[in-house]
């Protein structure tokens, strides 16, 4: 089955085409993100109404674009995915207006994903993919969750930030010392080059037992020590270096508590946090030591895509699961209320 994703929830356009028929990584026959960071870096944030038009703009050649990489024209898809929630909702129903129209036209089915799911799914992509049951780190610029997945389709939430998302510590701390939009990669890039355990800031809450986190008093840690410090290269990197240890451990130490409350020796991570380097290490070292693994997607598939629709998609349509023609968006969904692939009659026929 080939299945045309799409990805518009918030400031990247993803398409994909992913083919079942195709064993591991091979089944993501192409894939393309154009990114709307320049148009929005001038605000210092995704202006939603902006989004929405550069959406419109840039669906249809990115369609074009992948197919013709896939070697693929439109009659050759079999249905269609696309982000249905959650988002921004001028952004989403754009992708949700042109994967339901395509679909339409091509009388295919088409089914609206979970773009957290979609994270979520996206190491199983690749080569050697874990099989539920299993514990995931979404960690990205809006969540911050511990999610037991005990099959697909089937969310128990462990745990989750009571405030900042991990990647939006990231980018509000980078902000703090000076590094232009969104900084949470240019952070990181400048930690590789900071000195460890010269700025030691805490570990929020992993003092006390539970799944949850916080991380927005670590910002106002790095505003403090940044304004007394000199402000030199030197220091912005070494603070810069504190921080990501800091955001490190502490997701490293409550995925090591979410595997032993689950019971289980595999981790799963996704979201653009997913592409930390230090991050990466650490998560396959814990996992190792339990004598398990830890599957990541491959970096440029951690941040918005659309390959991670397109395959999870891919799973509903398999198991017959998709729904009416009817153009519908859901900005705010929880995860949990989602049918499990495979053991759910579809509630709709299209
Ligand atoms: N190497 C990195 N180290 C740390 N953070 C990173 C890195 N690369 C990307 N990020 C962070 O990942 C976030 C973007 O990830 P992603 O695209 O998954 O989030 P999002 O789609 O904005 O949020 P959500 O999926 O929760 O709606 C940003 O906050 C960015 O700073
Ligand atoms: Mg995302």
């Amino acid at each position: 089955m080939r299945v045309l994703g799409i990805e518009t929830s918030c400031d990247e356009t993803g398409v994909a085409v992913y083919d079942t028929a195709l064993p591991g990584s091979a089944g993501l026959r192409a894939h393309a993100v154009y990114s709307q960071i320049a148009l929005h870096a001038q605000y210092g944030g995704v202006v939603p109404e902006l989004a929405s038009r550069d959406h419109v703009r840039k669906l249809l050649p990115l369609v074009r674009q992948t197919l013709a990489e896939a070697d693929l024209k439109l009659e050759d898809l079999d249905g269609v995915a696309y982000t249905a929630g959650p988002g921004l909702v001028g952004a989403l129903l754009v992708g949700a207006g042109v994967a339901r129209s395509l679909a339409w036209a091509l009388e295919v089915p088409a089914v609206g994903v979970h773009h957290m799911e979609g994270h979520l799914l996206a190491p199983l992509m690749e080569d050697d993919p874990p099989e539920a049951p299993f514990v995931a780190l979404l960690v990205s610029g809006g969540h911050t969750q511990l999610v037991a997945v005990d099959a697909i389709g089937s969310y128990r939430l462990l745990g989750e930030t009571l405030d900042d998302a991990a990647g939006e510590a990231f980018d509000k701390t980078a902000k703090v010392m000076g590094l232009p939009y969104p900084g949470g990669p240019q952070l990181a890039a400048l930690a590789a080059t900071g000195r460890p355990g010269v700025y030691k800031f805490s570990r929020p809450m992993t003092d006390r037992p539970g799944l949850d986190f916080s991380f927005s008093g670590l910002k106002t840690q790095v505003m403090l020590a940044w304004r007394d410090s000199d402000q030199s290269d030197a220091t912005r990197a070494d603070i810069a270096r504190g921080f990501e240890d800091a955001v490190v451990d502490t997701l490293a130490i409550k995925c090591e508590r979410a595997l032993e409350a689950a019971g289980s020796d595999t981790l799963v991570i996704a979201g653009g946090v997913g592409a930390n380097k230090r991050l990466r290490e650490k998560l396959h070292d814990i996992a190792g030591k339990r004598g398990g693994r830890a599957c990541f997607p491959r970096p440029a598939l951690c941040t918005d895509n659309g390959a991670m629709i397109a395959f999870a998609g891919a799973l509903r349509l398999q198991a017959g699961q998709y729904e009416t023609a009817a153009v519908k968006v859901t900005p705010r969904w929880d995860m949990a209320t989602l049918p499990v692939v495979g053991e759910t009659k579809p509630e709709f026929q299209q």
